[in-house]
């Protein structure tokens, strides 16, 4: 793993702006797993002015989100599809049919994390896998104790995540209990992994990353398995490790 340290949120965003579209530009064909959440926010921003500046384009991109809520149709404002376009999709040149967000309003869950799975395979795999950590060290919505061979599969949310995620909902009964996750294996498979950590809250479970074990009790931890991860982590972060 290699470890990229810097101050705070904005460098961090800064400096995973510049790896993206390091790849995004050297890639034929880039295939991106991308994620939610606030950790990607600030990235996904100055993905916008590297767009609207001509130094990226997305005409050739496809793109696989990792997870989304159970029960949410895409225009809800808390779906993590309305989250993808809102902040990123709508205001650069990628195309709608070029981007796969799980279906979390599906009638047949257990097709649609099939279709999911197919369709990655379909594009011939993930280029480059963005991840956020959760304090738990949830990755994508894969909670303590998923297997590490799971694909993509509905899972029951923790009720630390429900009250973690309940920020962006009027109110906590609103958070969905369960969601739908790329698995530990799924995101595996990528060729390659950025992962973003910033804040306090994130010390403990990014100490545990680095140090510690790994076991299907810090998801996270798979990790230190992959050939090829970058950690863009910041100070606060960084705290405990
Ligand atoms: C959320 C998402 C994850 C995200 C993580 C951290 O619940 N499902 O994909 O990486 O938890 O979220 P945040 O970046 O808001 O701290």
């Amino acid at each position: 793993m290699e470890l990229i340290k810097v101050k705070d949120y904005d460098a961090m965003s800064e400096e995973a702006c510049a790896f993206l579209v390091e790849r995004i530009n050297r890639l034929e064909n880039p295939v991106l797993g991308l994620a939610t959440g606030s950790t990607p926010e600030g990235l996904y921003k100055r993905i916008i002015e590297k767009y609207n500046q001509n130094e990226v384009s997305f005409k050739n991109v496809k793109s696989f989100n990792l997870d989304e809520y159970v029960g949410l149709e895409k225009d809800n404002p808390n779906s993590y599809y309305y989250f993808m376009k809102d902040k990123l999709f709508d205001h650069v040149d990628i195309s709608l049919n070029n981007v796969r967000v799980p279906n979390g309003a599906a009638a047949d869950l257990k097709a649609e994390c099939e279709a999911h799975e197919a369709a990655i395979k379909a594009a011939g795999g993930v280029d480059v896998q963005l991840l956020g950590i959760g304090a738990n060290g949830h990755i994508g919505f894969n909670e303590p104790g998923t297997p590490f061979t799971s694909t993509t599969q509905v899972v029951d949310l923790e009720q630390s995540t429900i009250e973690a995620n309940s920020r962006f909902f009027d109110s906590i009964e609103e958070v969905p209990t369960q969601a739908i996750s790329m698995g530990i294996e799924t995101i595996m498979n990528s060729n390659e992994i950025l992962l973003l950590v910033s804040g306090e809250n994130k010390a403990d479970a990014l100490a545990k990353l680095m140090n510690g074990e790994v076991t299907e009790e810090l998801p996270a931890s798979v990790l230190q398995n992959h050939a090829k991860v970058t950690v863009i982590a910041d100070e606060a972060a960084l705290s405990v490790v």
